[in-house]
């Protein structure tokens, strides 16, 4: 069982049932507060009785300051004092935080045993109350609407499933694992400033291979893009670089994420396409989307038309695409497009996925007659587009086993919790901190290969990854467990 995170959580438990050390073997000194080490603060030390008053103002505070904000909070206190529990329920309400209530049903003998044996024990009398209170309290939590968990010596609370372990594989995976683009694929969207930019490519197509992912996209962009850095930060031109990764790698997938069909002739793209499934025996894919960011449009002299004027262009472009990469050199003449021949060498190698980005309701259903597959952000409102996606697939009379339901993720993975929590603080510039580890499912790798698993389960075939503050070849070695969360 998996604990919500962020949430409250109220420990339920007397003297010496393994309350601290159960809320320090999980969670990071800042996010558990205790009332024994505020005594400590405000008192003389922890067992200041005399401090208890001081201590529970400040306790409160804390708990309603924390909560508040949208940070997890672990409450160390015995948690038999239903006006507070109360309280900090509403608190949770309030905040929109699940409310967990952790008993900890260490049996008797053991908190007895343990009390004994500590420096300045619980009088015997006081415990025997305290456990009391304890067992009185655990019948009332689920009626004062707590989410429960009993957590006893023998049965410790499980950590996280191994991933891909009960991850069920989708129904319709197969004829994807053989297309190649399935699974886990890194997008690289920051560049080094300087240094050796081939040299950098190399290692991290090597650490994407050797952390067992299924590819590198990159970005199509003229000017990096206010969601990833500065302007004046390197990006380069995708296709030329993926030709160095192609020459970087003998198992990934390359591809661009997306390509804006304003930026090229739509014949030059199917050019650089195959050329690219040439390089690579058969790895490439391409993304196309209808271009968003007028912006590096105007800095580069390229028309920026209509939305739907773009949208137009996007179906004539992968019409066009199609009819580049089709067997022969005949003719074509399409509903949107006609081409005096269709003369184009190097013919792309087997598969080349066409991936239509973007998740408005016309550029859903054009990545559904016309594409390969789609690609949307990985939130909720995204994975409702996806289901959507499949439905307008399976209505046009196509097999949705033949198509690639992707989405964009843009994880923030720590080594650890303490590590995720430094990171949150470090990227999150002036987002409250709650609200960036959210829309970022800041977590450990495990976390994320969970949560990616849990993706596969609802018809995502492919995640395109952005991990925040990914430099250098460790960041992406340090991907791996989330590889196989696809199966
Ligand atoms: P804790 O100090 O974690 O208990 O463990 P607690 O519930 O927070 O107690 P109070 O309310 O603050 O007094 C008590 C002792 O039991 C040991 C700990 O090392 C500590 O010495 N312990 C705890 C175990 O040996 N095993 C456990 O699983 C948990
Ligand atoms: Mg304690």
């Amino acid at each position: 069982m998996l604990l919500p995170d962020p949430a409250l959580v109220v420990l339920v438990g007397a003297s010496g049932s393994g309350k601290s050390t159960w809320a320090s073997s999980r969670y990071r000194p800042a996010e558990v507060v205790s009332s024994d080490l505020l005594r400590g603060v405000v008192g003389s030390g922890e067992h200041d009785l005399d401090a208890t008053v001081d201590a529970f103002a400040l306790l409160e505070q804390v708990v309603s300051a924390r909560v508040g904000r949208g940070l997890t909070t672990v409450v160390d206190t015995l948690g038999t004092d239903v006006v507070r529990r109360r309280r900090w329920l509403a608190a949770a309400r309030t905040a929109g935080l699940p409310a967990v209530a952790v008993v900890l049903e260490t049996p008797a003998a053991v908190c007895r045993s343990r009390n004994a044996a500590r420096e300045r024990p619980v009088p015997a009398r006081v415990l025997t109350s305290q456990l009391a209170s304890v067992a009185a309290t655990a019948d009332l939590l689920e009626a004062e609407g707590w989410q429960v968990v009993r957590v006893t010596p023998d049965e410790p609370t499980p950590d996280p499933p191994e991933p891909g372990g009960t991850a069920r594989r989708p129904e319709f995976a197969d004829p994807l694992i053989r297309s190649g683009l399935h699974g886990v694929v890194l997008q690289l969207s920051r560049f080094p400033a300087d240094g050796d930019l081939l040299a950098w490519l190399r290692d991290m197509a090597a650490a994407a291979e050797e952390a067992g992912l299924a590819g590198i996209a990159l970005m199509d962009h003229l000017i990096q893009i206010p969601q990833v850095g500065r302007a004046w930060d390197p990006i380069p031109e995708p296709w030329v670089t993926l030709g160095a990764l192609a020459a970087s790698s003998t198992r990934l997938q390359l591809g661009t994420l997306v390509t804006p069909v304003t930026f090229r002739a739509p014949g030059i793209t199917a050019k650089a396409a195959a050329t690219l499934s040439a390089l690579t025996g058969g790895r490439a894919f391409v993304g196309v989307g209808a271009g968003w960011w007028e912006r590096e449009h105007a800095a580069y002299a390229l028309g920026f038309p209509s939305a739907r004027a773009r949208l137009d262009a996007l179906e004539q472009s992968i019409e066009t695409m199609r009819a580049l990469w089709a067997p022969g050199t005949k003719p074509y003449a399409g509903q949107r497009v006609s081409l005096p021949e269709t003369t184009s060498y190097p013919r792309p190698v087997g598969d080349l996925p066409l991936i239509v980005g973007g998740g408005g309701d016309r550029t859903l259903r054009i990545a559904a007659r016309l594409g390969d597959g789609c690609n949307v952000p990985s939130d909720e409102v995204g994975l409702a587009k996806v289901e959507r996606y499949l439905a307008m697939v399976r209505e046009g009379g196509r097999d949705p086993s033949t198509v690639h339901a992707t989405v964009l993720d843009l994880p923030l993975v720590g080594r650890d919790r303490d590590d995720v929590w430094s990171r949150v603080e470090r990227h999150r510039g002036r987002a409250p901190a709650a609200t960036f580890a959210a829309r970022h499912h800041a977590g450990t790798a495990t976390e994320h290969a969970v949560r990616l698993a849990g993706l596969a389960e609802r018809g995502v075939t492919t995640a395109f990854i952005a991990p925040v503050g990914l430099d250098v070849p460790d960041d992406v070695l340090a991907l791996a467990p989330l590889a196989t969360a696809f199966g």
